[in-house]
């Protein structure tokens, strides 16, 4: 089983959209998919069907139980319409677990413990974080064997980068561990200054991790959000749709540069 983390301070730059193609690509390939959801917001829960303000359980409860076993995670998880790919559903309620959980000690390895129990029914699961330091990005970050970090081609967004590769090394640094990271532009559009220059930026900046491509800018990534189904199930030969597929292709080859992670 692998895990992946989609994640960035800054919102609306892509992320549950990565999450969303990327284990809609794997679904259609046959492999066992799992997405977790992880963002208050619950767009991803949405986003297949189910209402984050009502679902029980849901993420919440791997918070509030003190032992998690097997079972217990299980039965938080949910079908989806696509066959091989199941959710790990967010409620509004985990927007509380800040101010809930506050400095208790544990909490940030609370969903490690839980996937753990999963290794044996999926071979990717892909966890849509929410765009803001805390509790759920520190679970989220730990948890994965590979960071994903989707970043608009407009010029704010750099910060956004910045300030999302600081925290990535702040807990790296708190928990002993080297998270491998690939950075994926996003919503590229060659027509406009703003992205050919942010793209130019990322490469004279950040070339060692950077993905070697870029999501297209598409207006069929909303259309798919609405029918609630992921790109690939919805118009797979669309530019958006090829796009992922190759970033796909390249991150499980290990094309985009991988650092060897390193748990203690
Ligand atoms: N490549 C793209 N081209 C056009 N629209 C896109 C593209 N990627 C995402 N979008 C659209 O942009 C909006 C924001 O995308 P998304 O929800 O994936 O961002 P996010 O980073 O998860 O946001 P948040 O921080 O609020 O969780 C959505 O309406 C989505 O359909
Ligand atoms: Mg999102």
């Amino acid at each position: 089983m692998k895990v992946w983390s989609v994640a960035n301070q800054k919102g609306g730059v892509g992320k549950t959209t990565t999450a969303v193609s990327l284990a809609g690509l794997c679904e259609l390939h046959g492999a066992r998919t799992l997405v977790v959801d992880m963002d208050p917001h619950g767009s991803m829960t949405s986003y297949f069907g189910f209402d984050p303000e009502s679902i029980q359980p849901s993420l919440y409860d791997i918070f509030q139980v003190g032992e998690i076993d097997t079972r217990f995670t299980k039965s938080i998880i949910r079908h989806t319409k696509l066959k091989n790919l199941h959710i790990l559903p967010a409620s509004t309620a985990i927007a509380t677990l800040d101010k809930q959980l506050g400095a208790k000690s544990g909490m940030g390895l609370a969903v490690v413990k839980a996937i753990s129990h999963l290794s044996d029914d999926y071979d990717h699961v892909f966890i849509d974080c929410p765009p803001m330091l805390g509790v759920l990005m520190v679970n989220a970050l730990a948890a994965c064997d590979h960071l994903i970090i989707p970043v608009q081609t407009e010029f704010l967004a750099m910060k956004g980068l910045e300030r999302m590769l600081n925290t990535l090394h702040m807990i790296e640094r708190a928990k002993s561990i080297d998270i491998a990271y690939t950075i994926v532009p996003t919503m590229y559009d060659k027509r406009t200054r703003a992205s050919v220059e942010s793209l130019q930026y990322l490469r004279d900046n950040y070339a060692e991790h950077l993905w070697n491509s870029m999501i297209p800018i598409d207006t069929r990534f909303r259309e798919s959000s609405r029918e609630g189904k992921p790109i690939s199930h919805f118009r797979v030969s669309t530019r958006g749709a090829r796009a992922y597929s190759l970033l796909l292709d390249d991150i499980l080859q290990g094309k985009t540069v991988e650092k060897k992670a390193v748990r203690v």
